[in-house]
């Protein structure tokens, strides 16, 4: 089974590039740009990565990332999860990043764009590897603010796939952002959000009533509305399931518990992603590796899952087709 999930050509909807920033790579960036880190070593800051919640999460994620400062370091970033990705038979990533996280700490929008931007060409042109970006907003901060970051980003507008919503679910209600994905929809941007992670189903259906979603990202607390369940299955709506992710954040005790059976009992269209995979125990190998062994599934369960997210991705249709 593992040659088996490794050679399978894994389209990945799910992935904070941010989160993919491993410790030896957070060292290194940290020395080049003269940075204290609070870790003495690469295995204390592993030792670090135990968390009870969400919020105990992004406390470090939003840490880890102050090493990133110049062009480069996004660059470095980027590719480095890319050859990763690519190693364990990845051909496409749909990429979500944090433009606020970065601005807050006084780095421009364009370093990060470029930086990114390069490592997105240079992933098509030498790892035939494509990537897609998700300019994600953050539902902690002020809705006036992200609105503000989207106009910002208007040289950029052409080249995202889409904008998408992450941080701190609870309390944070996707109604809260019905102006800034109005504008995006107005600029005919595509839109995701985070949904049904720990915040309740009900947050699912506004993401997908108030701000006219593609697909939820998580979503796997559906199950606790049968209305919202009998919706996404009616509209086939994709959930990108983070199955580490939820063990790692505490959203299920332990990946036997995880719902991801039960959602395809139910007839969704589910597909399976690594989230942040340097703090939750690994990249899109280790996700369905850890799939197989919970719930035993055979291969056509993870053939299924994958032409999911082929039919979701934001690749071109011939693209699309070559991945078929
Ligand atoms: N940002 C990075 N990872 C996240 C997650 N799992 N949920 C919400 N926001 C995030
Ligand atoms: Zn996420």
């Amino acid at each position: 089974m593992h040659d088996f999930l490794r050679d399978l050509p894994k389209v990945e909807l799910h992935l904070h590039i941010e989160g993919s920033l491993e410790p030896e790579l957070m060292f290194a960036l940290a020395q080049r740009n003269g940075i204290d880190l609070p870790y003495a070593t690469v295995q204390e800051a592993k030792n670090a990565y135990l968390f009870s919640n969400l919020q105990e999460f992004l406390a470090l994620y939003f840490q880890g990332m102050n090493v990133l400062r110049k062009e480069e370091d996004f660059y470095d970033l980027a590719m480095d999860y890319f050859k990763r990705a690519r190693g364990e038979g990845v051909v496409h990533i749909d990429m979500h990043f944090d433009p606020q996280a970065h601005l807050q700490r006084g780095v421009p929008l364009d370093v990060v764009m470029s930086g990114l931007l390069k490592a997105k060409q240079v992933a098509a042109e030498t790892l035939d590897l494509t990537i897609g970006l998700i300019m994600a907003f953050l539902r902690d901060r002020p809705a006036e603010e992200a609105l503000h970051v989207l106009e910002q980003a208007a040289p950029y507008w052409k080249m995202l796939d889409a904008i998408g919503l992450d941080s701190a679910e609870q309390n944070n209600p996707p109604a809260k952002f019905v102006d800034l994905f109005n504008r995006a929809k107005q600029l005919g941007l595509v839109r995701v959000a985070h949904a049904g992670e720990e915040g309740p189903a009900e947050y699912i259906n506004e993401a997908l009533d108030i701000l006219d979603v593609q697909r939820i990202d998580h979503g796997v607390r559906c199950l606790e509305s049968d209305e919202v369940v009998a919706r996404l299955r009616r509209e086939q709506i994709v959930l990108t399931v983070c199955p580490l992710s939820n063990v790692s954040l505490k959203v299920v005790e332990n990946l036997r518990d995880h719902p991801l059976p039960k959602l395809l009992a139910e007839g969704l269209k589910v597909t399976i992603s690594s989230d942040d995979p340097a703090y939750f125990g690994g990249g899109m190998l280790s996700n369905h590796m850890a799939c197989a062994e919970a719930f035993g599934w055979d291969k056509s369960v993870f053939r299924q899952l994958t032409f999911n997210a082929i039919d979701e991705a934001f690749v071109t249709n011939d693209r699309r087709e070559e991945l078929r």
